[in-house]
Parts: structure tokens; C-alpha cells; sequence
């Protein structure tokens, strides 16, 4: 495994397995790698001949009040786990290297990143947008691979990928969840034990949301306020359910066959989300 943190560099490592006709799976990560990310590494390196993981802390995608400088970086352990998983190249840039000085050009995927966590993080999917836009660029995947945990982000990936013809193709895959439901998460090792606990409450009001449609429930926003109440008696700060057309990520009035129900929700200073996407055939 090789760890590369220059862009150039990289591009011409990879040049020459492109040539041969290698297929190339790509894993953008920030790091702090847990089961979610281990479950795209996996399925990267059986799809392709060359696995590639960035782990990049991207400033570009914090707010000026976010968690940027506490972030957890256990460098040394994530790169143990990429080695372990099969990896052929982790790209691991400085900020430096991926914005130099004066750096001006910025993605946008207009609409979609105005909803939902766009409206609590301003600028934060523009900046995801710009540094997957790069990464793309640099690493020219045939693969990339994204996890449905943070759908909205998926999504908006998509959406770019397909307006600015970019070649490749994405996979997303399901969420990887601990024993007790909590979705994994580099920011779940903000929680101490008794806001570890309450975290539950998220994987719990998706699952009653489940169940409330199991038996008949339609109505978006008895769904969405029995799901509310059930978060606030754990004492947790919510700051959006919802339930939202899979495609536009516009709220619904009634389930229809294909819905997602999304949510955020604050426990303590940490900031959690989690979803379900539903098909329903009545
Ligand atoms: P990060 O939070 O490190 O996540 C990297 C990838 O792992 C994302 O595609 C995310 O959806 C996926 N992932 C995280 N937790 C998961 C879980 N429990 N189950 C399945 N997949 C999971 O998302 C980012 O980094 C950044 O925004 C990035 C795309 C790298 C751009 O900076």
C-alpha cells in the first residue's frame, strides 16, 4: 500500500494501471474509519483491480462555529485498517495541496443543498461538492463508492456526477449500524456514555416510523410528530424530521411509493442524523 499526498503524484501512480486497463474503485473518506467506511472499502476491492481511500479532513465543508479542529485524525490506526482491508493507495493530502493559495472555483448543486442539513449548514454540501469535484478529477475512479448514511450527501453526488458528465459511476450502500441501531459515525466518539445512550433515540423513531406505516399510517405529519415527540422525551435537540421525496428531497404530504424520512437531531453538542428509505405498494 502507498501513501501519496500529492495530487500529481497520484494521477501519475495511477496512470499507468489505467493504461493496462485496470478499473479503478475509489472510497472518499475523512478518516477516523469505523464498519461504515470498512463496508465501501470492501466492496471497492472486489469490484476493482485498484482500491484508492482519501482521507481528507476537508475545511471546505465545516462552518466557521463546526467541529473542523477537533475532528478525530487517528492517522496512524486508519492507516493499519486501509492496509488490512486491501488497499493499494491512500491519497492523503495536506489542505495546502488541495487549496493552494488564492483557490476561488466552487461546485454547487443548486436546490438539493438548500434543504434539510443545508439549511443548518450553509456552504457545507458546496463544499463537499468542490472537494469530491477534485478528487474525482485527481484520482479519475471508474468506481466511487458512498454510503447511504448521509443520503442527502449521496445524493447530491449523484446529481453532480450526471449534470457535469462526470465518467464514472457511483454505488452508495446501506448503513452500517452498531449492535444497538445507532448508524456509525466518526463524531459518535463525541458522546459520553449517558449522551451515548439517549443517541439511540434516532435508529428508535425511524424504527416507529416503520411501524406506524406497517399499520396504515399515511399521513406525513402524524408520522413526523409522533417521531418528534418520542426524541423530545429523550431530551434531545431536533433540528429537522422530515419526510421527503427520495428524488427532490421536497417534503411530502402523504407516504407515497417511494419516501425517505430523514432527521437531525443534537445530543449534547453533537449533531447526529440518520434516515430510512421506504417503498410503499399501497
Ligand atoms: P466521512 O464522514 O468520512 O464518510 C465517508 C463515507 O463513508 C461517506 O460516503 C459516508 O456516507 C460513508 N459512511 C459513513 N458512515 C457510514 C455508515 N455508518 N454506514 C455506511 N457508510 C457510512 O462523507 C464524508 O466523509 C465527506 O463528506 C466526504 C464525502 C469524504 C467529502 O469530504
Amino acid at each position: 500500500m502507498r501513501v501519496i499526498s500529492s495530487p500529481n503524484k497520484i494521477r501519475q501512480a495511477l496512470i499507468k494501471y489505467k493504461l493496462k486497463g485496470k478499473t479503478i474503485g475509489f472510497v472518499p473518506t475523512m478518516g477516523a474509519l469505523h464498519q461504515g467506511h470498512l463496508s465501501l472499502i470492501h466492496q471497492a476491492v472486489r469490484d476493482n483491480d485498484i482500491t484508492v481511500i482519501s482521507i481528507f479532513v476537508n475545511p471546505k465543508q465545516f462552518g466557521p462555529k463546526e467541529d473542523l479542529n477537533k475532528y478525530p485524525r487517528p492517522e496512524e490506526k486508519d492507516l493499519a485498517l486501509c492496509e488490512k482491508a486491501g488497499v493499494d493507495f491512500v491519497f492523503h493530502p495536506k489542505s495546502k495541496d488541495m487549496y493552494p493559495d488564492n483557490f476561488t472555483t466552487y461546485v454547487s448543486v443548486e436546490g438539493l443543498s438548500q434543504v434539510l442539513c443545508g439549511k443548518s449548514r450553509p456552504g457545507h454540501f458546496a463544499g463537499v461538492a468542490t472537494v469530491v469535484t477534485k478528487l474525482f478529477n485527481i484520482i479519475q475512479p471508474d468506481i466511487a463508492y458512498f454510503g447511504q448514511k448521509d443520503a442527502q450527501q449521496s445524493i447530491i453526488i449523484k446529481k453532480m456526477v450526471r449534470d457535469l458528465n462526470i465518467p464514472l459511476k457511483i454505488k452508495v450502500l446501506p448503513t452500517i449500524r452498531e449492535k444497538d441501531g445507532l448508524a456509525m459515525s466518526s463524531r459518535n466518539s463525541y458522546l459520553n456514555i449517558a449522551e451515548r445512550k439517549k443517541a439511540r433515540v434516532l435508529s428508535q423513531s425511524l424504527n416507529l416510523a416503520r411501524i406506524l406505516i406497517q399499520n396504515g399510517a399515511r399521513d406525513a405529519d402524524r408520522i413526523i410528530n409522533r417521531m418528534k415527540a418520542l426524541i423530545k422525551k429523550k431530551a434531545a435537540k431536533i433540528d429537522y424530521v422530515e419526510l421527503v421525496d427520495p428524488d427532490t428531497l421536497q417534503p411530502l404530504k402523504k407516504i407515497s411509493k417511494d419516501y425517505f424520512i430523514v432527521l437531525a437531531v443534537k445530543i449534547g453538542n453533537t449533531r447526529l442524523i440518520d434516515n430510512f428509505q421506504g417503498r410503499c405498494l399501497n
